[in-house]
């Protein structure tokens, strides 16, 4: 240090550097740049000057002076690098994560009710060795009246509701007399013919879907869901039925369930029955659930009829059948006791988290 003026410069550069190294943060820092760097700062101030010294001295006075300007610069920028990381430090104590803590799970879903129903019949049916197949919903009339033995003009046509479908690009109402009618199938029966048509027997098969009515109250609603069920071979009699659906409903409702078979009609079965559970609720004594008789109708069934057969390209001479339908939204409201078809369809999730 050569001048009064290089002294000068030392103190300022000693006072700089320790009140940076104290600024408590990065506005403090910002005011302590423009003091000791700006345009006014002592350093400034002797960068003009020095150009105005002659040649001997200007060089050291300009050497020493850029070397205060960049001692002060560095630390500057050390005590920003500090301010910084002591921020990101404190921001980690008060955000501090403990990953060892349990977490919160999400609720895993579900399958529906009715889902669950359905799955739980067809593994029953594949457990005796059936196929589980599907069929289309959008059906030709052919296979879910005709081939049924129910031709145009039968009166079993207007038990079923039927939901007819115009002709694509047609702007006209679907007419319900026209030949070759499309429309949405309303049970799971057309799947019979069209699955005899596609194989041989021995046949055992179910087929689980949804069905269409035109129909809507509080035990029925336009889209339900069937299971069929269809078996065909050299000497199938209605023992085989009953024995069937006897170990189905013990597999469906418990171990103690009975059975018992009612005369019924449906053109595509000849005999035709009913078949009854004994109560699952009240073992038969009788209650609300199944109305004080002690059974339960769960299912039609009956053996099929030679036209059906002959229909599918069986000759009922050799072959016998049975085949049997069933509403599972029905069998699910029996087996969690719900008593509004409604509610099974309205996906409030508080409904459908209990199953
Ligand atoms: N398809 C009939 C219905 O929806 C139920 C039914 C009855 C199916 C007897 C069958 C059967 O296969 O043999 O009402």
């Amino acid at each position: 240090m050569t001048s009064g003026t290089g002294l000068d410069l030392e103190q300022h550069q000693k006072e700089a550097l320790e009140r940076i190294g104290e600024a408590p943060d990065e506005a403090a820092l910002e005011l302590l740049r423009v003091q000791f760097l700006g345009r006014k700062s002592a350093v400034s101030r002797e960068l003009s000057r020095v150009g105005g010294l002659p040649e001997e001295e200007r060089r050291q006075a300009g050497q020493q002076a850029n070397s205060v300007k960049r001692a002060i610069r560095a630390a500057l920028e050390n005590r920003a690098q500090a301010l910084g990381m002591v921020q990101a430090g404190s921001l980690a104590v008060a955000e501090a994560i403990d990953l060892t803590f349990p977490g919160t799970l999400p609720r895993r879903g579900h399958l529906h009710p009715v889902m669950l129903v359905m799955r739980d019949m067809e593994e029953i049916f594949r457990g005796l060795g059936y196929d589980v197949a599907r069929g289309p919903e959008v059906e030709l009339d052919y296979y879910a009246f005709e081939a049924l033995n129910i031709p145009v003009g039968h009166p079993a046509r207007d038990g079923f509701d039927t939901f007819f479908v115009a002709p694509p690009g047609s702007d006209e109402e679907a007419d319900p007399t026209a030949e070759g009618r499309v429309l949405l199938r309303p049970h799971t029966s057309p799947m019979q013919v069209r699955y005899m048509e596609r194989y041989r027997p021995p046949i055992k098969v179910v087929i689980p879907g949804k069905t269409y009515r035109r129909d809507s109250d509080a035990t029925h609603v336009p889209v339900f869901h069937q299971l069929e069920g269809l078996m065909v071979d050299e000497g199938v009699t209605v023992a085989d039925l009953r024995g069937t659906l006897e170990y189905f409903a013990r597999a469906m409702f418990g171990d103690d369930r009975r059975i018992r078979l009612r005369p019924d009609h449906f053109p595509f079965t000849e005999p035709s029955l009913e078949v009854h559970v004994s109560c699952f609720q009240c073992d038969g004594r009788g209650c609300a659930l199944c109305r004080h008789s002690g059974w339960i109708e769960i299912l039609g069934s009956g053996m099929v009829h030679p036209n059906v057969l002959r229909f599918g390209g069986i000759d009922p001479e050799q072959f016998t059948g049975f085949a049997f339908g069933m509403g599972i939204d029905r069998i699910a409201m029996l087996k969690y006791g719900v008593d509004d078809l409604r509610t099974m369809l309205e996906n409030d999730i508080r409904f459908i988290r209990q199953f």
